[in-house]
């Protein structure tokens, strides 16, 4: 029987209780089975760059062991699909090797601030080079027949209030930006799933949002497979029916389950409604849920995972210190023994193994002396352990520096406030400059910091987080066998002023209004004429390449563009060459350029290579505001080619015929528009409202007599059992208590919200 015919034949042997119970999990994890047709409970677990599979009963941070791969902001410093892919397969393994049928992942929400607490689980500040990667990474996961779930969708750019903010976003923006990845990771890759984000898009909860879920998802798009919320994500049961939001996780939902039943009984819903989700979750059991279990290699993955790292490793600066030569160095820095190699919250991994920087150095022939320089947890250091580190280094060749961001520093569920990297690490690093010590400093960090001393550093690598193989990876760059290739996959600004939203990002505001447009990241930059740290696409090697000879010719309806590379040093090495359109005579505002293709190209020293591209329509386009779809503008377009954003040797100029007439907004060059000027009417800002209801949140609740007197007890109850665990989780776990809306408080604590709701209502009835 064809697939649609199965379905269709199950859903019509199911009863209407073991429907609405399908439409929400059975548990944290699980999808119910299905007893009428025979169809297993599937599992489904976070990703994205590991298998997180909780033990049975336990907490977020006690998981069956996985390989811990490089998070998605390493990975995307690699430029390279084909390692990416690989990345994704082996995790694909391990699910099958798990028994989890779809994996939570990949997360492709643009960087619109590096402060964003969860920037490590994400790709990019540009949606081209975040959904090549997510689309290559769903590409490997689901070779395997395990799905994907492309999260978050949409426009959830922060932690800070995420469950309940409203994201005040122009259509534009939305189009070219915010919706741009998870266009191209669907149409490319075909996700098995796609995971709704918590917040609102111009006044609409993701969960309930027809137009994004319907009508873009799936009648633009392509959409095949279903939607599933955010845990705890679900607004309005009803009407996310409605919306085409098939799965809310976690379950189960009796509150949900009694809506939906009152919602056929008045009408609002039609069983056919009900049947459409049901047969998407149908068909997501019957497409993933029949894989045999099957063992992986440990060994195997772990080099996978140190592959990863070492291909996406963005060298800064050299002198010459790198590599490593022969003689005695200082290796600095207590990450060395307890490296900071993944991000926390959902995405932990409970590694099967892990390297230690200082025993890989020493295995790879590195001499050395060592010195802790400060305290791992929270980067403090004092006059004592810098005097330490200062005499270990004297009249060594260099010192190697690990520094970076503590663990507390970043995570999913709040945002950082600044861009510094702990004091004692600033210290530690200046001490050794000024004592004359040539300093390699390693940064390991899910975002970028701030580097004041990165003009005196011998040597600086970007490291990102490198998972569970990070100092092998390491040890390979820095002795020179591995060659870096890494190019930033974003901005380094020179201040966290100079940022595209500084003054509107994360305030804590219910509105969070994306002033900056599509202006964001190199757009913002290259639009200002900001000067910047490092801009984005930049990333130096051991060797050196020429590019040459560009040319660029039509060809029925598209540009194809072809030009040489050449090693022109005495190493191997990959070149990352980047293609980037620009027109500087448009009739409304655009980006200066936008990167468009790109390619890593790996070359022996001397060697040369004729690489080409082709450029279709969507390379030139823009999203029209009238017409309400991508169009070309009529006019000269420049095709740059090179090696970062801002370094771009080559170009040619290419005629391209569109449209004479087109609909944006203009600004002058440097300026933003009125933020009111890019909507229609009035801008979709939701009310902060006194009232208390469902979607009130714990700390808007807190501050009103009736919330401290309901729900101040419950929630010191749970503070105090999150202070008894203590540490980052604790801090991760109450920072999103207190951003949690009042109807997702049920989530794994069997709350009974309704009663709680009723029992607020009554307090203030009273009390006025
Ligand atoms: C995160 C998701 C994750 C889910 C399940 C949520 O808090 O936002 O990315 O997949 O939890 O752990």
């Amino acid at each position: 029987m064809a697939i649609e015919g199965q379905i269709r034949s199950i859903v019509d042997g199911m009863s209407l209780d073991e429907k609405i119970r399908l439409l929400a999990g059975c548990d944290s994890w699980h999808i119910s089975a299905v007893g009428s047709a025979s169809l297993p409970s599937i599992m489904v677990t976070d990703g994205p760059h590991g298998v997180r599979k909780q033990k049975e009963g336990a907490g977020l941070n006690d998981n069956v062991p996985s390989t811990c791969f490089p998070p998605a902001c390493l990975m995307a410093a690699s430029w390279d699909e084909a390692m990416v892919e690989r990345v994704g397969c082996a995790i694909g393994e391990e699910c099958i090797a798990e028994e989890v049928a779809v994996l939570l992942g990949p997360g492709v929400n643009i960087k619109r601030s590096p402060l964003c607490g969860r920037n490590f689980e994400y790709y990019s500040e540009d949606p081209y080079l975040a959904g090549k990667m997510a689309a290559a990474f769903i590409r490997g996961v689901q070779r395997n027949g395990v799905g994907t779930s492309l999260k978050h969708f949409a426009a959830n750019s922060q932690e800070k209030r995420r469950m309940s903010s409203n994201s005040a976003v122009d259509e534009r923006a939305l189009r070219e930006i915010y919706l741009k990845p998870f266009e191209i990771a669907v149409r490319e890759s075909q996700p098995a799933t796609v995971m709704c984000s918590y917040n609102m898009i111009n006044g609409t909860y993701s969960s309930d949002n027809k137009w994004l879920l319907t009508d873009v998802l799936r009648d633009e798009w392509g959409f095949e497979g279903a939607v599933m919320t955010d845990w705890g994500a679900m607004n309005d049961r009803a009407k996310a029916v409605i919306a085409g939001l098939d799965l809310e996780m976690p379950g189960p939902s009796p509150r949900n389950e009694e809506k939906l039943r009152k919602a056929l009984e008045d009408g609002t819903l039609d069983i056919s409604d009900i049947d459409k989700c049901v047969s998407r979750i149908v068909s997501l059991i019957l497409k993933t849920g029949g894989n045999e279990r099957k063992p992986y290699s440990k060994e195997q993955h772990h080099k996978t995972a140190s592959d990863m790292a070492s291909s996406s490793f963005v060298l800064l600066e050299n002198d010459g210190a790198l590599p490593l030569g022969k003689g005695k160095y200082a290796l600095i820095g207590a990450f060395a023994e307890s490296p900071r190699y993944q991000g926390a919250g959902s995405s932990r991994i409970n590694p099967t193994m892990l390297d230690s920087i200082r025993q890989s150095l020493s295995e790879n022939g590195v001499e050395f002396d060592y010195a802790p320089g400060y305290i791992v947890e929270t980067g403090e250091s004092d006059d004592g352990l810098i005097k330490e580190a200062v005499e270990t280094a004297m009249g060594k060749k260099a010192a190697i520096v690990l520094i970076g961001l503590p663990e507390s520093y970043e995570s999913e569920g709040f945002d950082r406030s600044h861009m510094n990297l702990p004091e004692g690490h600033v210290r530690l690093v200046e001490s050794l400059i000024e004592a004359s010590v040539p300093v390699i400093a390693i940064v390991l960090a899910g975002s970028p910091v701030i580097l004041p001393f990165r003009k005196n550093a011998a040597a600086l690598m970007y490291c990102y987080l490198g998972g569970q193989g990070l100092g092998s990876a390491l040890a390979s760059v820095l002795t020179g066998r591995v060659n870096p290739s890494g190019k930033l996959p974003e901005t380094f600004p020179l201040s966290v002023e100079d940022t595209p939203c500084f003054s509107s990002f994360s305030t804590g505001e219910k509105n969070v209004m994306y002033t900056e447009s599509i202006f964001v990241g190199y757009r913002y930059y290259d639009w200002c004429g900001k000067e910047v740290a490092y801009p984005f696409g930049y990333g130096l090697s051991y060797t050196s390449f020429e590019l040459s000879s560009l040319s660029v010719m039509k060809n029925e309806g598209n540009v194809e563009v072809s030009l040489s590379v050449r090693n022109t040093g005495k190493r191997e090495g990959a070149e990352t060459v980047q293609i980037y359109v620009g027109m500087e005579n448009s009739r409304i505002m655009r980006p200066v350029r936008e990167l468009r293709a790109f390619e890593k190209v790996f070359l022996a020293p001397d060697e040369e290579k004729r690489i080409s591209f082709t450029l279709s329509r969507d390379a030139f386009s823009y999203y029209d505001t009238v017409l309400h779809s991508f169009e070309v503008e009529d006019g000269e377009y420049i095709i740059y080619a090179g090696t970062s954003s801002r370094s771009l040797s080559l170009s040619a100029a290419v005629h391209i015929d569109g449209l004479m007439s087109v609909h944006g907004a203009k600004a002058e060059k440097g300026k933003l528009p009125p933020f009111e000027s890019l909507f229609p009417s009035s801008l979709p800002l939701v009310e902060e409202r006194g009232e208390i209801t469902m979607n009130s949140t714990v700390s808007e609740l807190l501050r009103t007599e009736a919330g401290k007197a309901v729900l101040g007890p419950i929630i010191k109850a749970a503070s105090d059992a999150y202070k008894a665990i203590g540490g980052d989780l604790e801090t991760m776990m109450m920072a999103m208590l207190y951003d949690m809306p009042l109807r997702s408080l049920s989530m794994n604590s069997g709350l009974d919200v309704e009663a709680i709701y009723k029992a607020l209502k009554e307090y203030r009835r009273a009390d006025q």
